[in-house]
């Protein structure tokens, strides 16, 4: 077993565990945020930067600090290594520096947009960036465009963080889509006069962190802060059957995955779940979800870290968010 410090608590993990996932054992507000890595796609990680660390003591055996912040999802831990994340100012400073450059060509159509209330990058933002921007170039746009009969893509709110790519990849047995080009002109795409068809496709909508990727059957028909999450289950022959059913009354508006605290999903759901199946009496309804994940969809209980540079003493800290205290979403609508 590996040791390892994060922001003053130490934690034993197992060879090959990485900064982010001992992070995640260690659970609270030192865990860093993640927009890319989704620890149920295989190679995922390494393309955001969110979860940038740094590394004071390399190892025991080495003590030397890593000359620059690392990403976390992809930074192996080393016996008696040393990592700040809250307790760094270098860290939160890029941070927000990150967030910027992910808001650069990213459009602020929060209002109109379907992930509005439930969008990583929106949350992201409210905790780690600055309220304004420097950025006066014109933003790249595109097209929006069907790629699948369920599935609408907004090119100009993917960040690119290629979860949909693996997703596609590792669910499915054939590849239909990816990233095409380099630099500020890559876009997503399907291949030429195909589109994303196979029965668990519906699943890119759930890790897509932003509005790029979204459910056709329910575009603007609500807004998720006026839903109400419920576990709900079906037997199903392609898949768990096992979703969360969105429902407003009496009414079920949109089917997803089961998200865990960091927003991953727990069971990949199959198309006829998530798109067919949006009458009550498709579904046994077991219970309130509890969404504990910082969000804006805490509505009026959001609270925000008024200068997110002040490192609080590791006692405040402790199973506390440094961002305020978020309510389950079912506090506020029950
Ligand atoms: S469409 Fe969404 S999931 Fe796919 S790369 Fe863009 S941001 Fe990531
Ligand atoms: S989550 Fe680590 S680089 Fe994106």
């Amino acid at each position: 077993m590996l040791k390892v410090t994060i922001d003053n608590q130490t934690i034993e993990v197992e060879e090959g565990t990485t900064i982010l996932q001992a992070a995640r054992l260690i659970g609270g507000a030192i865990v860093p945020p993640a927009m890319c890595y989704y620890s149920k796609l295989k190679d995922s990680g390494g393309k955001c930067r969110t979860c940038l660390v740094k590394v004071a003591q390399g190892s025991s055996r080495d003590p030397r600090p890593m000359p620059k912040l690392v990403a976390s999802c992809r930074t192996p831990v080393m016996d008696g290594m040393v990592v700040q994340n809250i307790t760094s100012p270098e860290v939160i400073e890029t941070r927000k520096a990150i967030v910027e450059f992910l808001l650069i060509n990213h459009p602020l159509d929060c209002p109109v947009c379907d992930q509005a209330g439930e969008c990583d990058l929106q949350n992201l933002s409210y905790q780690n960036g600055n309220e304004e921007t420097r950025f006066e170039e014109a933003k790249r746009t595109f097209d929006v465009i069907d790629i699948g009969d369920n599935v609408q893509l907004h090119m100009n709110r993917c960040i690119l963080c290629y979860r949909c790519v693996y997703t596609a990849n590792q669910l499915t047995d054939k590849r239909v889509h990816g990233i095409l080009y380099r630099g500020d002109v890559s876009e997503i795409s399907t291949y030429i006069q195909t589109d994303i068809s196979n029965d668990f496709s519906g699943n890119i909508i759930d890790v897509c962190p932003v509005g790029a990727l979204t459910d056709k059957t329910f575009r603007f028909k609500n807004r998720v802060w006026f839903l109400k999450p419920m576990n709900a289950s079906r037997s199903c022959t392609k898949c768990s059957g096992k979703v969360t059913a969105w429902m407003r009354g009496n009414e079920i508006y949109r089917v997803t995955g089961r998200k865990d605290q960091y927003g991953e999903v727990e069971e990949f759901i199959c198309n006829e779940c998530r798109f067919e199946k949006k009458a009550v009496s498709d579904w046994t309804i077991e219970s309130p979800r509890n969404i504990k994940r910082a969000s804006v969809i805490s509505q009026n209980h959001y609270t925000r870290l008024k200068n997110p540079s002040v490192i609080l003493p590791l006692e405040e800290k402790m199973g506390k968010s440094p961002y305020g205290e978020t309510k389950s979403i079912n506090d506020k609508q029950s």
